[in-house]
């Protein structure tokens, strides 16, 4: 269903879970800029009614997830810090260049495989973490998620052709494969 190539390396789980306080730390920062990028893809393409009405409903997810991860760090006694820098979506942004520019399908594209990859770490907290209450919760951010991942793919779909859509996706997410084998397994979403 997801466009992924790759699976997480199952260490992933280990070091999240062995650190979960600095994974949900990360993870506030995750729904923040999901937030913030459909916000900010819909002041840049107000005149495509289906992105600004899907987007705005998907903006508003995003904040209510800021919101529970905020109330599970305060449970928890930590408070939030300034982000780590994200090398992970720098990276995907920067993938496609090679391939000429395609402004609004590949932030569409890369949207998609953002989501797709926390969909599939989230279905492995929702296996693995430690509480019942956890584990239900990661379960509907995974449900969230797939949605967020499908809204992504579909608009990209519907704005620049099946075919093409499909195509930049899927080298994206081959590319996505190589960015992630690269980099260290940390306790963080991405
Ligand atoms: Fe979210
Ligand atoms: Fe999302």
């Amino acid at each position: 269903m997801l466009a992924l190539v790759s699976s997480t390396d199952p260490q992933w789980v280990d070091v999240a879970l062995s650190n979960l306080d600095a994974v949900l730390v990360d993870h506030l920062h995750c729904e923040l800029k999901a937030a913030s990028n459909a916000t900010s893809l819909i002041t840049r393409y107000l005149y495509h009614p289906a992105l600004v009405r899907g987007l705005g409903e998907l903006a508003r997810e995003e904040l209510t997830h800021v919101q529970q991860v905020h109330d599970e760090l305060a449970r928890r006694g930590l408070s939030a810090r300034p982000p780590d820098e994200d090398v992970y979506a720098a990276s995907l942004r920067r993938a496609l260049k090679d391939h000429g520019a395609e402004p609004l399908l590949d932030r569409l594209a890369v949207g998609a495989i953002i989501e797709a990859r926390s969909c599939e770490r989230f279905q492995l907290l929702a296996q693995h973490a430690p509480t019942p209450e956890l584990r239900a919760w990661y379960h509907d951010l995974f449900a969230s998620e797939a949605r967020h991942y499908r809204l992504f793919a579909s608009l990209a779909e519907e704005i620049h052709g099946v075919e093409r859509a499909r195509d930049r996706i899927q080298r994206l997410a081959e590319r996505e494969a190589e960015i992630l084998s690269k980099l260290p397994v940390l306790p963080r979403v991405h």
